[in-house]
């Protein structure tokens, strides 16, 4: 195996371990990035509304980690196939749906990402979080082209790479990532890279001020600073020039018939 590849197994692999043998509060500690997820609602609630799509659909969960999007699509009726690079992972996103019973809808496999076992056209849709900064750009979309169906949909959920204050907090935290993915956070000009391989891209911004609710987070006025500040998100947002700003770019390509 090649030596990046190495290094990203490796450490999801103890990542992976962590989270299934420390407490929640251990966990965080460890990992201080994961209190950032508690003001992700408003992505989530869209890529809820986009999956619920997926019912009876054979979906790929690319680079599945320990399974959290694969549980949530099998809930909503979907076939998944998880597929991650670290043992470690696969075996939380085992006991994930196994703990949630769907363990039926759910089939992990250890594998890269770049160089799947899969046949061409092997799924309806595929999903991914937090993956590509993970992968050489190029390999990815080309094995993602091959795996979906024509028509069918790839939905990316990802970091981008244009606000300067969270990148000077990545290179801050050199510890909470590995040094590929530092050096490879998606830019607006990468996602739409894509449209060599597919076309019909949508991308939605996600996530600026409401960062903002996250010290209060523990606090009585969480929910509502977090409403307030993802209402003023979604105007700031939408303003061309502004949106890239945003931590999360949530994107679609439909596969060309
Ligand atoms: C930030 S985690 C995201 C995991 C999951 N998608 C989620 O949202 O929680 C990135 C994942 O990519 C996996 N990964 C990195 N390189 C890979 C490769 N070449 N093939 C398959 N998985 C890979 C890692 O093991 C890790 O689980």
């Amino acid at each position: 195996m090649e030596s990046r590849k190495e290094k990203e197994a490796l450490f999801h692999d103890i990542k992976g371990k962590d989270f299934l043998n420390m407490t929640e509060e251990e966990y965080q500690k460890k990992y201080p990035s994961a209190k950032f997820y508690s003001v992700t609602n408003a992505s989530e609630i869209y890529v809820d509304k986009v999956i619920s799509k997926l019912k009876g659909k054979k979906v790929l969960d690319y680079c599945c980690g320990k399974g959290k999007l694969s549980v949530k699509m099998a809930r909503m009726g979907a076939e998944v196939v998880g597929i991650d690079i670290s043992e470690e992972s696969i075996n939380a996103a085992v006991l994930a749906a196994k703990e949630a019973n769907m363990s039926e809808r759910c089939n992990f496999i250890i594998g890269d990402a770049e160089k799947t076992p899969f046949e061409d056209e092997s799924f309806d849709a595929i999903v991914f979080s937090g993956v590509l900064h993970h992968l050489d750009l190029e390999n990815a979309f080309k094995e993602l082209a091959r795996l979906v169906k024509k028509n069918g949909m790839i939905l990316g959920i990802e970091a981008l790479a244009h606000n300067p204050v969270f990148m000077w907090y990545r290179r801050k935290t050199p510890e909470l990532r590995t040094e590929w993915e530092i050096n490879h956070i998606l830019t607006v000009s990468n996602i739409e890279m894509g449209l060599k391989y597919f076309d019909r891209l949508t991308i939605r911004y996600f996530h600026l001020l409401v960062l903002l609710a996250v010290p209060f987070r523990k606090t009585c006025v969480f929910k509502a600073l977090r409403a307030l500040l993802n209402g003023i998100d979604a105007i700031i947002l939408s303003l061309p020039g502004i949106q890239r700003l945003a931590w999360q770019g949530i994107f679609i390509y439909r596969k060309k018939k």
